[in-house]
């Protein structure tokens, strides 16, 4: 007789969506084939056979969790981070899904250093993953060139100039690039005009400290009001990145009909000028991580729906490179591989029940990207899983970290909430904190962008 099943997963409690398309968290049976899940019904297990079963008593099986925002360093700066590392650090953290940006050395601006990405890639994928293309000034035929191709997962505008060299400044280039291209469009919005003004007024200045100040909410706000206004004119959806601001979140929530916006667990969970006191330029990131009044202001802007998804912006850079006297030490802290955990903690802590979890880290994802058959737990849908413990309490260290650079700002926190297991495609990535198989990530076939 043969197996009905590869995997089955038993005992755990899931968030399922039911017909109606709400979450639903209940205990069931998960039959995966191939890399599909074929069947979700409780005692399945007794009804059929598989090569594998899971008992899961006590845990709880959620989508597989998707990272909108990460930097992973490849081509050209792989002494910080590499499509392998990048990815294990994600698998490791209970990620299966990420979204990766264009500001590598090269930048990823054209149709041919895209596929060479995707080459670059082959084999060496811990889980799947979609590669953004940047904008310029001048490439909006390659922007078009891009469209529908396997593993693109939209444009990326820096408004701002931050690691890297890719800008795209002026309302008439970004209004090109909205009124003829498809498909996502994600934007980093900071003015690069008040930015530039503001970095001269600073020039003298080594104090990381003011680097919240230097890169304030004005320069934040306005930017992020100029996308608004162009997204609006050209009736085109945008993706704001990394919300920072109170002025923004109370701008943005009458202003969502073209907007899904983005914000990080940084600027949830730390404050200014605190996190330079405790992490000094560990704590630096554009758009910076600001003042209570800021936090509280997202806190709401989450709760009250205006936040769609929660993004790392998994930006590493060794210490060596941290520890340079400010301005030149650069911006950015890995992230990815701490998401699941800390906002599981948050469950814990009853500040997010696990259902809005899923929605920012799974579902809400899944709506503005639109990856084919994931970020929902049903029949037909990849069988990419996170698995959680929502009662071990763990500390996060330095150590647990796989990213190359070996660090992250939580090290030594302790957390409530853990994952247990990581299924990509199928097949068990990471159980209980060890590594298993071996890369088996694919790009990410997304919907066609019409
Ligand atoms: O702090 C940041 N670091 N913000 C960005 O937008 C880019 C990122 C990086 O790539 O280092």
């Amino acid at each position: 007789m043969t197996e009905d099943f590869d995997l089955i997963l038993t005992g755990a409690s899931c968030a399922l969506s039911d017909s109606k398309n709400k979450i639903r968290i209940e205990e069931a049976s998960i039959g995966i084939k191939a890399n599909k899940i074929h069947a979700i019904s409780l005692g399945l297990e007794k009804k059929s056979s598989a090569k594998k079963i899971l008992q899961l008593k006590g845990l709880h099986v959620l989508p597989g969790v998707i990272d909108t925002q990460v930097h992973f360093r490849e081509p050209g700066m792989t002494h910080k981070e590499d499509l392998a590392s990048g990815t294990l650090a994600a698998i490791a953290g209970g990620v299966t899904s990420v979204l990766e940006m264009p500001n590598t050395k090269p930048a990823i601006t054209t149709r041919e250093l895209f596929l060479q990405k995707c080459e670059m890639a082959r084999g060496r994928l811990w889980c799947n993953i979609g590669f953004f293309i940047g904008a310029t000034p001048k490439n909006i035929s390659e922007l078009k060139n891009i469209e529908n191709l396997l593993g693109c997962c939209g444009i990326k505008i820096f408004m701002g100039s931050s690691t890297g060299d890719l800008l795209v400044s002026k309302d008439e280039t970004i209004f090109e690039i909205l009124s003829s291209t498809k498909g996502p469009i994600a934007v980093h919005a900071e003015d690069e005009d008040l930015l530039s003004q503001r970095k001269l007024q600073f020039e003298n200045c080594h104090d990381v400290r003011e680097h919240s100040n230097i890169r304030n909410e004005q320069v934040a706000l306005l930017a992020t009001q100029r996308i608004v206004r162009l997204a609006e004119k050209a009736k085109r959806r945008v993706h704001i990145l990394h919300i920072s601001s109170q002025e923004e979140i109370e701008y943005l929530k009458n202003h969502k009909d073209f907007i899904s916006i983005e914000t990080t667990p940084q600027f949830l969970l730390m404050s200014a000028p605190e996190c330079y006191e405790s992490l000094g330029s560990k704590a630096q990131m554009n758009p910076p991580i600001r003042s209570l009044r800021h936090q509280e202001a997202l806190w709401k802007g989450l709760e009250n729906g205006t936040v769609d998804v929660i993004g790392t912006d998994h930006a590493p850079h060794t210490l060596q490179e941290k520890a340079l006297s400010y301005p030149q030490s650069p911006s950015g802290m890995p992230g990815v591989q701490t998401l699941v955990p800390l906002m599981l903690d948050l469950v814990f802590k009853k500040r997010l029940s696990l259902e809005k979890l899923v929605e920012l880290l799974c579902r809400n994802p899944a709506k503005i990207y639109r990856p084919k058959n994931k970020g929902n737990l049903r029949v037909g849908a990849d069988a990419d899983l996170t698995i959680v413990d929502l009662k071990k309490s763990m500390k996060i260290e330095n150590s647990w970290i796989k990213s190359k650079v070996g660090w992250t700002p939580y090290d030594q926190l302790k957390v409530t909430g853990w994952p247990f297991a990581t299924i990509v495609n199928g097949q068990i990535a990471m159980q209980e904190d060890q590594i298993l198989g071996t890369p088996i990530g694919h790009l990410i076939d997304f919907e066609k962008r019409i």
